[in-house]
């Protein structure tokens, strides 16, 4: 590419799940929430006015930032910065923390935007590889930084190292952690207290997954006051629009909807894997809203996604990488949706 930038040459982007076109697919392949937004969010968009259109949103999202502090328990709004998607979040941590070509730590196999970011950012990501139980090794514990992306519960192991871990990690290293916890409303446990004992630690949320709201793109990130106004400082003035901001803020303002699609999507969850764990495939315990199930068998996990697409109209997902290419991670469902898959599955390994 003759306009581009020398340092872009060799990057490829990141791939998305797909998003299919045709109708009549049962879609468990991107980790969304198979049930609609609280309907506190549906009426919170219908009252909107046109007005609400022309005019510019909040900067700094306050409204939402200050109910999140509330749901969080923290100080106040001050210590929050919401963005379009988390993913925008990540990207705006690495511009305000990390200098090119410095050091940015990340566990592997974790989310793969990561690599993506520090590649466009000209950093090092330097990956740590998890063990056969996909939580960190103890070399992981002394390991140097600028930064790190630390994912728990993690993606795409579904696996979520023990927060004492992740607290001993916090404790020494010397850079920012920033703590994605993108699935944590389907965990037993979360870090959102870290920001107030750490004053390097930026925890990370989406609205994407437990929230149910993928399409309107809404993060937060939460941080002492110093690096939220790092934050403040680098991000666009509207990066957050006014229809995200109301229906972020009547999302959480609905804590008790989203805790019961959370309660389904797991009880759905513990019964899929003993599904998938009786037909011989190996699933470690997942906090999350989807699993990693590891079939080295025959036909392989590629031939048995492909099979899943074209025979059975199921889509999962398939990562063509190291140690993940003998798996397929599967989102959660409706249990309606699971048990499909499951008649699928067993069909195609009769
Ligand atoms: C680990 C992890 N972090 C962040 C994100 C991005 O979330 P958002 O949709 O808010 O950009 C995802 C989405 O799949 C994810 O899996």
């Amino acid at each position: 590419m003759r306009f581009g930038r020398k340092i872009y040459e060799s990057v490829e982007g990141y791939t998305p799940g797909e998003q299919p076109r045709e109708p009549g697919i049962i879609k468990l392949n991107t980790n969304e929430n198979p049930y609609p937004p609280s309907p506190r969010v549906i009426e919170a968009l219908q009252a909107l006015t046109a007005d609400r259109a022309r005019r510019y949103p909040d900067p700094l999202a306050s409204a939402l930032c200050r109910a999140c502090a509330g749901v969080y328990n923290l100080p106040g709004e001050d210590w929050l910065v919401a963005g379009n998607g988390m993913d925008e979040l990540l990207a705006l941590a690495l511009r305000a923390f990390v200098d090119p070509g410095d050091t940015v730590l990340a566990l592997y196999p974790t989310y793969t935007l990561y690599e993506v970011l520090c590649q466009i950012h000209d950093c090092r990501l330097q990956y740590i590889e998890l063990n056969d139980e996909w939580l960190p090794p103890e070399s992981f514990y002394k390991e140097k930084g600028r930064l790190c992306f630390l994912t728990r519960p993690n993606a795409p192991t579904g696996v979520a190292m023990p927060r004492a871990d992740v607290e001993r990690f916090c404790a020494q290293f010397p850079g920012i952690v920033v703590i994605d916890e993108a699935y944590v409303d389907f965990c037993d446990d979360h870090c959102m207290d870290f920001p107030q004992r750490f004053d390097n630690v930026i925890v990370m949320r989406t609205f994407s997954k437990s929230y149910s709201l993928a399409g309107m793109r809404i993060g937060i990130a939460a941080a002492q006051p110093p690096l939220i106004r790092e934050f403040m400082k680098i991000k666009d003035s509207y990066n957050m629009n006014a229809w995200s901001q109301a229906a972020a803020l009547a999302a959480v303002e609905d804590q008790a909807y989203m805790r019961s699609c959370a309660a389904k999507v797991r009880a759905t969850r513990e019964r899929l894997r003993e599904a998938l764990i009786g037909l011989g495939f190996r699933v470690p315990p997942a906090q999350t809203n989807f699993l990693l199930a590891r079939w080295e068998g025959s036909p392989s996990a590629s031939a048995i996604f492909e099979k899943l697409r074209r025979e059975h109209r199921i889509l999962v997902r398939y990562f063509n990488y190291r140690r993940l290419d003998t798996a397929l991670r599967i989102t959660i469902g409706t249990d309606e949706e699971c048990d499909a898959l499951v008649d699928a599955l067993s069909a195609i390994l009769r």
